[in-house]
């Protein structure tokens, strides 16, 4: 797909790609996601430039998931793109890899890098309907992040989206009062970059199809600059948690969950 975007690029300068939902899946699965259009300039290097781009990203090591930062998913009438909660997600579905049902699924989980070496974290929360107030229960959350040398690893035994997203996962149902709480290692960045430490997070309520939120980013990042913070789309709520390490020597954060929030297509009630 790449050399085709190259080369179409070269072929029609007048024209351009354009995608809907993360480009990396975007471009992968590009007859589902992106159409070309005429330019409206003159112009041959936007084409070009474009292509370079996609390339570029599609490059990008590790994110599997959001598509939140890069490509907008405000429906978009010229192009068929077939829609549900929250837009299109490239591995969202990995929530349905829990290898605990989700009825059998409880509201805590330690992810399997707790017990190595590393800065010990807790991370709990509220998760809220869309009304901001009442507890939803029964809310279904799968994080998954990095480890201590920033690269989603896969130690072998992985299978499906877990070869990609790392062994670092886990699954948590929040229960009666909303309630969720994990327990991990504090992620880190990918390795020569300045992307901010974080934990990717995808959503399932009983009644809705999954969809990812803001990912959980950390206050004292130093890569969590003005820039970064205004990239955030607030998917859920504020992804941004302030760790306080507690007398155990685990870091606690606290991230309240409103579902719906600054997501698409969520219905009205
Ligand atoms: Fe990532």
């Amino acid at each position: 797909m790449l050399l085709e975007l190259r080369i179409r690029a070269w072929v029609y300068p007048t024209q351009e790609p354009f995608c809907q939902g993360e480009i990396a899946s975007a471009v992968n699965d590009f007859d589902k996601f992106c159409a070309w259009r005429t330019l409206q300039t003159k112009s041959i290097m936007k084409p070009m430039l474009l292509a370079a781009a996609l390339v570029s990203l599609v490059q990008l090591e590790g994110c599997a998931q959001n598509g939140k930062k890069n490509v907008s998913t405000k429906k978009d009438n010229s192009n068929e793109v077939s829609r549900h909660v929250g837009g299109p997600c490239e591995g969202c579905e990995a929530i349905y890899e829990s290898p605990i049902a989700f009825e059998n699924l409880n509201q805590t989980d330690s992810l399997p890098d707790f017990a190595e070496p590393g800065p010990k974290i807790r991370i709990s929360g509220t998760v809220y309907r869309s009304d901001g107030k009442t507890p939803a229960k029964n809310v279904v959350i799968y994080v998954y992040h990095t480890d201590q040398t920033g690269h989603y690893t896969d130690r072998g035994d992985q299978k499906g989206w877990g070869k990609r997203h790392g062994y670092i996962r886990g699954w948590v149902k929040t229960d009666r009062n909303g309630f969720y709480e994990f327990y991990t290692l504090r992620p880190v960045s990918y390795p020569n970059s300045n992307i901010p430490q974080h934990i990717h997070v995808t959503v399932k309520e009983p009644d809705k199809n999954e969809y990812y939120i803001d990912e959980y980013l950390f206050e004292d990042d130093p890569f969590l600059t003005t820039s970064e913070r205004n990239k955030q789309e607030k998917r859920g709520g504020d992804g941004i948690v302030k760790l306080i390490l507690q007398s155990n020597g685990v870091a606690h954060g606290t991230r309240d969950i409103l579902l719906g929030k600054n997501i698409p297509a969520y219905p009205s009630n």
